[in-house]
Order: structure tokens, then C-alpha cells, then sequence
């Protein structure tokens, strides 16, 4: 597997969690967060499109569009016990011929992937220090769409995310939740071509769908 800060991200997510939050995804369906991707992504009114998720943890977002949306998707994830549980979500569902997995650092391996329709990043930015590089790779790869969630970038989030590090550091843990300033990822894409077209919030996070214009 190449890797950047994979191995720190692998580390980071337990199979317990991934265990966790399959069997939470099974009885309640998407998190409120990735509901609002999945809604952006639905008002495209795409049809057939190629998706590419990048940390897609155990697949929500490919186990939902693949229905409707999608006829094939990749997952790009640093963690292998999320991947475990995403593909096992995949074969249960008869998907496994859609779906590739990649266990890496996306930003390792994208200039070897092709640009897909839509790209996806949900609660995935606020676990990689660069997000510079990872939304340029993102964007490279985006034919139509990005949609992400994010920490809404507010004070509470500020401390919030400053204590978390405090105990990860406490623990000896190199795992870093990161709060990226908002105004920042909006102009890198508006770099790439991108318009943001829509903007939702709930609980903690904000989501946002870009566009490429033109
Ligand atoms: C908080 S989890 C979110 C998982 C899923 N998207 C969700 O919302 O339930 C963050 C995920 O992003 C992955 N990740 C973080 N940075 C990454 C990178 N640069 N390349 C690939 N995966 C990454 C982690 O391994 C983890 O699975």
C-alpha cells in the first residue's frame, strides 16, 4: 500500500468502530451528514455516473447511489478496518462487480486513477493535515461534482477539535482532527473550476456540492 499518512490514519479508525458503525449504517440508514451529500448528489439528476469516494469509511455513500444514481463506483480508504467492512456491505448487497476498493492515501494514488462524474468526501478532510493537496486531487478527478462535509468553523468546533488532540497527544496518539478554514477550500475549487451550488448544515457539520462551471 503507498502511503503518506496512511498509516496514521489506519491506526486511527479501530475495527471495533468500522464493526460499530456498519452495524448502525444497517439499522438506520445513512448519517444525517451523508444524507445531505447523498440529497446534493440526487438534485444533479445524474443517471449512470461514475462516482469515486474518497474515505469512504464502510460505504454508505456507494451502498446508497449505486441504487439510483451510479452504475459503478471506486473507494479510496487509509483505513483497512473500514474497507473490510465496506467491501463485506458491498457483497451482501451483490454490488461487488461495481465497486473497487483501494486501500492507500488518495493523494498517493490518484494521478493513477481515472476522472470519474462525482467525487466524494465525507468527514474526511477534518482527518488529513494537507487538505490543499487532497481537494486538488479531488477536483482533478471530478468531471461534474464534489461534494464534501466539514466542521462547521465555528468557536465551539475550534475548542471542541482542540481538545480531542490535547487527549490524542495525552495518549501518545498521532492521529489530529484538523478545522480547515472554509473560505480556503471554497477558493481552491473555484481554482479548479468548481461553483459552489449548495451549502447545508446539521449538527456539527456543513455540506457543500460544487459544480464545474462551464
Ligand atoms: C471520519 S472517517 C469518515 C468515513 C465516512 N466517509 C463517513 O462519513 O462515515 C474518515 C475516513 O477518511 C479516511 N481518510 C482520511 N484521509 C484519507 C486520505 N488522504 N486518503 C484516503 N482515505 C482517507 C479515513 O481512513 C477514514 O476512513
Amino acid at each position: 500500500m503507498p502511503c503518506n499518512c496512511c498509516e496514521i490514519t489506519d491506526n486511527a479508525f479501530s475495527e471495533a468502530e468500522a464493526r460499530a458503525e456498519i452495524k448502525t449504517y444497517r439499522k438506520r440508514g445513512p448519517a444525517k451528514q451523508t444524507k445531505l451529500i447523498l440529497e446534493a448528489i440526487r438534485s444533479l439528476g445524474l443517471k449512470d455516473a461514475t462516482l469515486l469516494d474518497i474515505g469512504g469509511g464502510i460505504g454508505a455513500i456507494h451502498h446508497e447511489l449505486l441504487n439510483d444514481v451510479a452504475h459503478e463506483a471506486t473507494h479510496v480508504d487509509a483505513s483497512s478496518a473500514y474497507l473490510k467492512e465496506a467491501k463485506e456491505e458491498t457483497a451482501r448487497r451483490g454490488n461487488s462487480e461495481r465497486v473497487e476498493f483501494i486501500h492507500a492515501d488518495f493523494t498517493d494514488v490518484a494521478s493513477n486513477l481515472p476522472q470519474v462524474d462525482i467525487v466524494t468526501l465525507d468527514r474526511v478532510v477534518c482527518c488529513y493535515p494537507d487538505f490543499r493537496s487532497l481537494l486538488k486531487a479531488a477536483a482533478d478527478h471530478s468531471r461534474k461534482a464534489v461534494a464534501l462535509t466539514y466542521p462547521r468553523e465555528t468557536w465551539y468546533m475550534r475548542i471542541g477539535l482542540q481538545v480531542i488532540n490535547f487527549f490524542q497527544r495525552l495518549m501518545r496518539n498521532p492521529f489530529r482532527v484538523f478545522l480547515h478554514p472554509v473560505a480556503e477550500m471554497e477558493s481552491l475549487l473555484q481554482r479548479e473550476g468548481f461553483v459552489k451550488t449548495s451549502m447545508r448544515r446539521v449538527s456539527v457539520w456543513e455540506m457543500a456540492l460544487y459544480q464545474r462551471s462551464g
